[in-house]
């Protein structure tokens, strides 16, 4: 049976770019699936179509068993859906804002004042809560659109990036409130660049890359399958390297590489810290000084690396990020007086 995301062969091109390229997706129901890639891979583009916002060229989509295509205002009031660009009304207030979606979802105005002070507590919106949202920082409105996407809480839920630009406060609180939702059985489509936030909330994890899937699987069998531990030396003079070779290469399981001009050694091992203690008595007993050695296990930045010849993009959303903490620091402050 198909979970409660599914996607075969979805194709969408803009003109002459091909932003899906046959993405095929199957989330099964009450789990979280990380949607992880680097800019313009297509993850809002595929958010968009799954959630009716977009008419994909080809291919299948079914969300919580219902065809996106045929009955896509039926799938619309199965999904919650919290944007990259937020769908909220600059001229009314956060609590106006949140009570105005309660509405459109036919609750009672007294429900949907009740749902609408909840949602403002638990995202720290309270104090802010009767001002107008356009005096929100970016982070405050990032709040604001992920509370309206669960004014009701929907079977199924689209976050598309919801921690971009929000300090590391505000995004673990962010998760907090996630893995809240997903522990009430919610199924969860989130994308992210930021490759600690699939860590610690997906379930599962789908590389794209170039409008496919290029690989999925857990956290760990990604890193797995990346390669498995590797033991770091960085010996105190050069004169060493080729003694702390020989040793490396004897607790091996494969060669040891040799980055001359920083004097590190770097072999991939298994058997984790009880080998390194094994490594650093030999390399005593050889009479090798180092400066550092240590275990490292891969990272998802190595699987990402390693997946897309990329490093996961940072510099544009930490600026953002850091931009968009201190905005909210002020702003907050200002709330307070
Ligand atoms: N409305 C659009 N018109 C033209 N090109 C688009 C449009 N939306 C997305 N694209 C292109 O499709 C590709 C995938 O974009 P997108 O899905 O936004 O990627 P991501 O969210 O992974 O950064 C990119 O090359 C982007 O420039
Ligand atoms: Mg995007």
């Amino acid at each position: 049976m198909p979970g409660a995301i599914y996607a075969e062969g979805l194709v969408k091109t803009f003109g002459d770019v091909r932003a899906l390229d046959g993405v095929d997706l199957d989330v099964p129901e009450g789990t979280v699936l990380g949607l992880l890639g680097p800019n313009g891979a297509g993850k809002t583009t595929t958010v968009r179509c799954l959630t009716t916002l977009l008419r994909p060229d080809s291919g299948k989509a079914v969300v919580a068993g219902l065809d996106v295509v045929k009955q896509p205002n039926e799938v619309r009031r199965s999904i919650g859906l919290s944007g990259q660009f937020a769908a909220v009304d600059e001229y009314l207030t956060g609590r106006e804002n949140l009570e105005m979606v309660g509405r459109l979802y036919q609750m009672r105005p007294r429900a949907a004042k009740e749902r609408a002070a909840e949602l403002l507590e638990q995202f720290n919106l309270t104090e802010a809560a009767d001002r107008p949202a356009k005096t929100y920082s970016g982070g405050m409105r990032r709040r604001l659109d992920l509370a309206a996407a669960l004014v009701v809480s929907p079977p199924v839920m689209f976050m598309d990036e919801p921690t971009t630009g929000l300090d590391p406060r505000n995004r673990q609180q962010l998760w907090d409130v996630i893995k809240e939702l997903v522990s009430g059985g919610t199924t969860l489509l989130l994308t992210t660049q930021y490759l600690e936030e699939a860590d610690q909330l997906a379930h599962e994890i789908a590389v794209v890359d170039h409008g496919r899937v290029i690989a999925r699987g857990t956290s760990d069998q990604l890193k797995a399958r990346t390669g498995g531990e590797r033991v770091e030396v960085v010996v105190h003079d050069r004169a060493f390297i080729s003694v702390a070779g020989e040793v490396l290469r004897g607790f091996g399981t494969s060669d040891a590489t040799v980055e001359e001009h920083t004097r590190k050694l770097t072999v991939p091992v298994t058997g984790g810290a009880k080998l390194l203690a094994e490594i650093i008595r030999e390399l005593d007993s050889r009479g090798v000084e180092i400066d550092d050695i240590g275990l490292r296990r891969p990272t998802l930045d190595d699987v990402f690396l390693s997946l897309t010849g990329r490093v996961a993009e940072a510099t544009d959303e930490e600026n953002g990020a850091e931009s968009a903490a201190a905005e909210d620091r002020r702003r907050e402050k200002e709330t307070v007086k």
